[in-house]
């Protein structure tokens, strides 16, 4: 009960249409239930302090009433579980309803433990971060590289899980602009709690500005330092693993980072992209998410400094 006190993103504050159907169903389901609970309540108090006088006449009346009670919760019982049936149906069906109409559609693919995010009509990849434009439906495609994910955002949509081989759709909206939340609900590995990301929900032409943005390739390391780290990036292990474009880095088993310093999270979701959060990644991943495929790397200190000095620079 404790841990429904914590600030974590309640299904029950809805931010679009998927999540305010769900909680509605939830509230109804709710509030039937509690008038089920003081009901039988009431009746059993009724039973334990009811006098009984012992004639044979007035129990015969007492054992019709009682009758028409049982007679009476059965068919309460039926007509409750048919309401609870038919909003279900219909949460259901507004849920499941395809979006043939959607201008935007998203590919997510889960990966132990982070999401790579393809917008396949503009050619942008990206990771972690997943941008839409507010008021409006856009598509989403999931499937999975690995194993069993679950793609969740409690407060704009229910949860679809993301399966190997198999793609699975389902619409987005937020009402109002804002970051979401995301988390993967289906238990995937030992770094599943650590598998989170954020919806980024923005004006349309914003939004538009942000794929423009992200669809060019990365911007050319100017200084010294970022020209050093770059070079270091690309004549090291990093570049076999990750893709930067404009560059011959092209590796596809991490996320891609072109426009990593323009992402807000790192390690998906779990830290703030900040230098030094990048800087202690780097060294040693396995020490802030055990069980990624990322190695640790042994560099000198000015050697990290510049290495995180060019990633920062990719906005
Ligand atoms: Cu991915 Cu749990």
């Amino acid at each position: 009960m404790l841990s429904g006190c914590a600030a974590a993103p309640s299904t029950l504050a809805p931010q679009g249409q998927g999540a305010a159907e769900i909680a509605m169903l939830w509230w109804i389901m709710f509030w039937l239930a509690t008038g089920v609970f003081i009901a039988v309540m009431g009746l059993l108090f009724y039973a334990l302090f009811r006098s009984r006088t012992g004639h044979p006449e007035e129990s015969q009346t007492e054992s019709r009433r009682d009758n028409l009670l049982i007679i009476g919760g059965g068919v309460t019982t039926l007509i409750i579980l048919v309401v609870v049936y038919f909003f279900t149906l219909r949460t259901i069906n507004v849920l499941a309803a395809a979006t043939p109409e959607a201008e935007f559609t998203i590919e997510v693919v889960g990966r132990q433990w982070w999401w790579e995010v393809y917008y396949p009509n503009q050619q942008v990849i990206t990771a972690n971060e997943i941008h839409i434009p507010v008021g409006q439906r856009v598509a989403l495609k999931v499937t999975s590289g690995d194993v069993i994910h679950s793609f969740w955002v409690p407060q704009l949509h229910g949860k679809i899980d993301m399966i190997p081989g198999q793609t699975n759709t389902l619409w987005l909206q937020a009402d109002r602009p804002g970051q979401y939340y995301g988390v993967c609900a289906e238990y995937c590995g030992i770094q599943h709690a650590k598998m989170a990301f954020i919806v980024v929900a923005e004006p349309l032409d914003e939004f538009r500005e942000w794929l423009e943005q992200q669809s060019r390739p990365a911007v050319e390391a100017g200084d010294p330092l970022t020209q050093e780290g770059q070079e270091l990036f690309l004549s090291t292990n990093c570049s076999q693993c990750h893709t930067i474009s404009g560059t011959s880095a092209s590796g596809t088993l991490g996320p891609d980072l072109t426009h990593f310093a323009s992402r807000s999270t790192l390690g998906a979701g779990i830290l703030p992209n900040t230098r030094e959060h990048l800087a202690q990644w780097i060294l040693n991943p396995q020490q802030i998410k055990q069980g990624n495929l990322m190695p640790a790397t042994q560099l000198t200190e000015p050697k990290l400094e510049a290495l995180v000095a060019y990633l920062q620079n990719l906005e």
